[in-house]
């Protein structure tokens, strides 16, 4: 899978070549390349933004240079990529949605910092290529350089022999396998531990017991920090998905 990067700040994506990424990335598994946007400004201060009409607040990023930029990634490969774009004001994140990226053959992330990217970029890349907003969540970060990291990881994990034991994708939480739900708490050797034990039924053997133990924490976990999970859970499943 091939995943470009375009920002004004190389440097923040870095820890791309770190663990699981650098791993994949070196194994031939992911081609990540970071694009550096002022490459594609002009002028003797390369400015990459301008005052938004309407007045308001901040800078916003030109679409002359973000047109430029995009036209010569976007060319530069086999086929059409998928467009994503974090932004506070895009559709969240979720495992399902990451899913879905990590069986594209290619993504182009385009990182936006002030205000954002003139709308018409969007609009025009649209008429090309599939463009997808993704908000990591209800708060605002500085830039999407953070967010494209964040899609990176959560995307590459779940392309082929990028882990190496796929089981553990599925049974992660939000994943299908465990319904949408949150993960059990998980422990390991020692079996004791300053005054706190393993559970005994993790210790005896009986994975029927196990697994309905571990379906209990899950659920009881999701009812205290994310209801709306088993909301979500009902309404595709009805009462009997507590079964
Ligand atoms: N850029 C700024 N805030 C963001 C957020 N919450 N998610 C994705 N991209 C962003």
């Amino acid at each position: 899978m091939r995943i470009d990067v375009v920002t004004i700040f190389p440097g923040y994506l870095a820890p791309l070549d770190e663990a699981l990424v650098g791993r994949a990335r070196r194994a031939g598994l992911l081609d990540v390349r970071v694009h550096d946007l002022r490459g594609w400004a002009s002028g003797v201060h390369k400015a990459v933004d301008d005052s938004p009409y309407g007045g308001g607040p901040g800078m916003l990023m030109t679409a002359p240079v973000w047109g430029a930029a995009l036209d010569e990634v976007t060319a530069s490969g086999d086929g059409v990529p998928r467009l994503l774009v974090p932004t506070p004001a895009g559709a969240p994140l979720t495992q399902r949605r990451a899913a879905g990226w990590a069986s594209e053959p290619w993504l182009v992330l385009a990182c936006g910092r002030y205000e954002g990217i003139d709308a018409r970029v969007l609009a025009d890349a649209g008429r090309r290529m599939p463009v997808e907003e993704v908000s990591l969540g209800d708060y605002v970060l500085a830039g999407g350089e953070v967010a494209a990291l964040v899609v990176v990881e959560a995307v590459s994990r779940l392309v082929p022999g990028v882990l190496g034991n796929p089981a553990s994708a599925e049974l992660d939480s939000f994943a299908e396998g465990t319904g949408g739900l949150l993960e059990a708490p998980a422990y390991t050797r020692p079996e004791q531990w300053r005054g706190l034990d393993v559970p005994d039924v993790l210790r005896g053997g009986n994975h029927a017991v196990v697994d309905r133990w571990r379906r209990d924490r899950s659920l009881e976990r999701t009812a205290a920090v994310r209801p709306d999970l088993l909301d979500a859970l009902v309404a595709r499943h009805g009462a009997d998905a507590f079964d």
